[in-house]
């Protein structure tokens, strides 16, 4: 039940020592996600974050309007739904075959880990076909985005320091790859988000190749992880609640509200610490001083008992669940509609297709990150 964000929302805008402030109420959540005054550009910080030196152009998950809005309208277009018939109409079928043929790959397996033998590998398998990486390169790509991401939650006090080397590597061939696979989209118009963005002239004119360079790295670090931890999750979950997981057998639909349920009681996403203030800003009768640092508390805000009725029970009928898992406001998750099918998916077939499996580890390792919640191994085995 987290019983530190409990603590936490007791102070709904609390002033670290460090002149930091954490937010973890919902109201006050959604109030500052909407305040014109909240930066997301780390450039703006009085202190510079961790790990922000040196950083070329920021990717739009980290910049301010009218830079963000020009470079999120322009990847939208061509991102499917709500928006456009896009890039997401057809993936259905590629879903399925990537999950069924995961899934077939488990057959003979007694114990099985859902994170490296499942969760891991699909979604960055989606990735790929979005952005028209070819099949014969798929297994670079996964192996730089391990490298990637294993650096994220780096430990200067226990991990070899090869372990921050090889993701720092790792960004610098992902870049330089892309770059190459735009250079020969140019001019080649396709049906794949590269070949999209390389040849589009819409009423905002064209990305810079820089431009879709990060954007696309931007899509693979902010949509790889998080979607893994929301399956890992959503497995835990719906074996620690076996009626639930019985329930979604018979009744395949239920998945849609289970998802969202997940979003809100499980988040991948727990902490948002890069906002800043633009100019001094007034949430909950607290002053907040200009270029100070704003910790989003988000899962603390999904389970604030005075927005969600009992939140700490996990409630697949729930009504009225406008959780904070894919955040609000201007920077709300653009791939909210892609995570939530493929999880869907995801849990609707191991469910379906992995009889009788139990947990070994309960609970399981989890990884070290403070912003991302998910285990970082799942085993379960096949009861006998
Ligand atoms: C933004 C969560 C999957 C792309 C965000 C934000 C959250 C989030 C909380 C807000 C960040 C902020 O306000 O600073 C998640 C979760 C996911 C998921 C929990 C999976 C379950 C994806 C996927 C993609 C994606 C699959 C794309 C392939 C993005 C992008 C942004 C973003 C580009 C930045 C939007 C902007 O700045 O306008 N995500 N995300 N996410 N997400 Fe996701």
């Amino acid at each position: 039940p987290y019983p530190l964000y409990a603590e936490l929302r007791k102070t709904p805008v609390a002033r670290q020592d460090d002149g930091s402030y954490v937010i973890s109420t919902y109201r006050e959540l959604t109030d500052i996600l909407h305040n014109p005054h909240l930066s997301s550009d780390t450039r703006n910080l009085s202190q510079p974050m961790a790990g922000a030196e040196g950083q070329t152009t920021p990717a739009f998950i980290n910049l301010d309007p009218p830079e963000h809005d020009r470079l999120r309208r322009m990847a939208m277009r061509h991102f499917g739904p709500p928006h456009t018939p896009g890039l997401l109409t057809g993936l259905e079928p590629v879903l399925a075959t990537t999950v069924g043929g995961l899934i077939d790959d488990l057959a003979d397996k007694e114990r099985i880990d859902l994170v490296d033998d499942f969760a891991y590998p699909f979604p960055v398998t989606v990735i790929c076909h979005l952005l028209g990486v070819p099949r014969e390169d798929e297994p670079r790509f996964h192996l730089w985005v391990n490298d990637l991401i294993n650096s994220i939650d780096y430990d200067p006090k226990t991990d070899p320091k090869e372990k921050l080397d090889k993701g720092v590597q790792a960004r610098m061939d992902l870049r330089e790859y892309l770059g190459g696979l735009l250079a020969q989209r140019h001019g080649q118009p396709g049906e794949d988000l590269l070949s999209r963005l390389a040849n589009d002239d819409g009423p905002d004119g064209r990305m810079t190749d820089e431009e879709i360079v990060s954007t696309a790295n931007l899509l693979l670090i902010a949509g790889h992880e998080t979607t893994v931890n929301l399956i890992t999750n959503g497995m835990l979950t719906l074996l620690r609640h076996p009626q639930v997981l019985q329930r979604l057998r018979g009744e395949p639909d239920l998945v849609v509200p289970l998802v969202e349920e997940l979003l809100r009681y499980e988040p991948p996403v727990h902490i948002i610490p890069w906002r800043a203030a633009y100019s001094d800003i007034t949430v909950a009768d607290t002053e907040i001083r200009k270029g100070s640092q704003i910790m989003l508390m988000l899962a603390a805000g999904s389970r604030d008992p005075d927005r969600f009725h009992d939140p700490d029970r996990f409630d697949p009928d729930r009504r009225d669940n406008q959780h904070l898992g894919f955040g609000s406001g201007i920077h709300l998750c653009f791939g909210g509609p892609l995570a939530r099918r493929e999880t869907q998916i995801a849990l609707t077939e191991l469910v379906r297709r992995l009889d009788g499996i139990r947990l070994v580890d309960d609970p399981p390792p989890y990884r070290r990150s403070p912003i991302l919640r998910g285990p970082v191994h799942l085993h379960v085995e096949r009861s006998a």
